[in-house]
This record gives C-alpha cells, structure tokens and sequence, in this order.
C-alpha cells in the first residue's frame, strides 16, 4: 500500500499518551498513515503529539480526547493497562461501532508481571469483544512488541506479530499496519487464540529479566507466503 493510500486510513491509538501508544502512533504516522492520539485529557493527548511530531518532523500527528479519537477514526487501537480496560473501552463503545478494534492490552498484575493472567477465565480481547458487542471488529495484536524503541524511527523494530480475530478481513487489515511499521504480521486465526499473545508478554518480560535485555520478542520460523482460505 502506497503512502497516499494509508493516509486515507484515520488510526486512533487510545491511550496514545503512553509508552506502547506513543511508539506505535509515531511508527504509523512515519508510515503514512493519518494518526489521532487519544487521552482521558485532551491537552495531554495535544502536548504528546506535538512531542511525536517533533521527533518526526511532521505536523501530521493530532491529540483529542479518546472518544473524539474514536469517533473520527476508521480504526482504533487500544492501548491502555488492563486496570483501565473496560471503562476506557465503555467509553467509545457507541463511537467504535462497525469499526475494527485493534486490542493491544495485556492482562497483567503488577508487581506480578512475569506470571501469566488470565482475568475471569477468558481473554482481554474476548473481554473487549462483550463489551463493544458483535458490530465491532475486534482484532488482538501487538502485545509483545516491546515499546523500549518504537519511539526511535531509526531503530528497526524486528519481531512477529500474532494477529487474532474473527474477521478474517479485519485480521488483513491488521497484518497490513504491523507489515506497515516493518512487524511480520501472522494470521493466528480466531479471537479465542489471543489467549496465547495475551499469555506471552508476561513470559517475555520474566526472559528480559533472566538474560538482562529490554525487549525479548517472537519469531515464528519456516513460513512461506499464506495460503488463500
Ligand atoms: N509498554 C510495553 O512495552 C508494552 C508492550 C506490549 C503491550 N503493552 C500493553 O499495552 C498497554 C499499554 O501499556 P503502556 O506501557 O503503554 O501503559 P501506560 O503507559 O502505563 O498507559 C497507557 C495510557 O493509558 C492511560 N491510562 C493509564 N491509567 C489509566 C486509568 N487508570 N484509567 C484510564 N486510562 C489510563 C493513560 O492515558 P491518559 O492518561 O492520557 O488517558 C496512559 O498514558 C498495556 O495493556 C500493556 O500491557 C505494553
């Protein structure tokens, strides 16, 4: 996809003043695509665009309250802790509807962020897919993309992304904005399997705490192109 055709695309990265928000939304907007940031304060979702822009050298990037990021935007992407998860997403519920949501959220229990958690026996992703209803395109990815160097662009990023939902078409779409910011998105199959991503950042941050690194990922080896289904 050329650059003229992703700005035509609206993301809007929710919790986009944060660590894993901010790197993605300045990657997509390097890539071409027209990024919102969005905040629970909007004049903090401002200052942080200026600051991404700044690092770009770009006016593209703009800041508004995470329902007007909803709202405007063709896809959203959520990337809050999993504390804030369901009231932030019961806020754009209404504004999401017939839109792909892209859940980056991992459950995690700080202190306890090596063991793996599992909230009420199912998924974020399914958790965010009952909360928004079925008119909504949930897609679960990018959970173990480290944040430590999204924000440098000159920093090649190198890992797998897992990408699950039930929309296969939505699942395209998603490969297509990992493979966008340079991620090898893999086509995991249904939201149910998110368990697994969802499951693997706690693992990957207990290995960054054994072999002293910051940004452990995932390789999935021996592909080839993906069949047509
Ligand atoms: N950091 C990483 O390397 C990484 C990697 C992969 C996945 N993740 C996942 O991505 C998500 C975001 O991680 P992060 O490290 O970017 O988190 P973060 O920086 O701590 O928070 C992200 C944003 O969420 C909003 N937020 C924080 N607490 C909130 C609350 N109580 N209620 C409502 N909104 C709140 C804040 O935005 P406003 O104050 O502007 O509203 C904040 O800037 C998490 O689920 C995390 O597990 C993180």
């Amino acid at each position: 996809m050329s650059n003229a055709n992703r700005s035509s695309i609206q993301l809007a990265v929710i919790g986009g003043t944060g660590k894993e928000g901010s790197g993605l939304a300045l990657r997509w907007a390097n890539a071409g695509y027209s990024v919102i940031t969005g905040s629970r304060d909007r004049e903090k979702a401002e200052r942080v665009s200026t600051e991404l822009n700044r690092l770009l050298g770009t006016e593209t990037i703009r800041g508004l309250s995470n329902e007007q990021a909803a709202a405007q935007a063709t896809i959203v992407i959520i990337t809050v802790p999993y504390t804030a998860h369901q009231t932030t997403l019961e806020s754009i519920r209404e504004a999401v509807q017939g839109k792909i949501v892209v859940d980056v959220t991992v459950p995690i229990a700080p202190p306890r962020v090596t063991e793996v958690v599992l909230p009420k026996g199912r998924t974020a992703a399914e958790e965010a897919q009952a909360i928004l209803g079925d008119d909504a395109r949930v897609v679960s990815a990018f959970q173990n993309v480290s944040a430590v160097h999204l924000k440098d662009p000159a920093y090649t990023v190198q890992c797998d992304v897992l990408i699950t939902g039930d929309d296969e078409n939505a699942r395209r779409e998603v490969i297509a904005l990992a493979e966008a910011i340079g991620l090898r998105g893999i086509d995991a199959g249904p939201l149910a399997n998110a368990i697994v991503a969802e499951s693997l950042t706690p693992v990957l941050l207990g290995i960054n705490r054994r072999y002293g690194t910051k940004d452990a990922g995932l390789h999935i080896t021996n592909l080839k192109s993906r069949k047509e289904v």
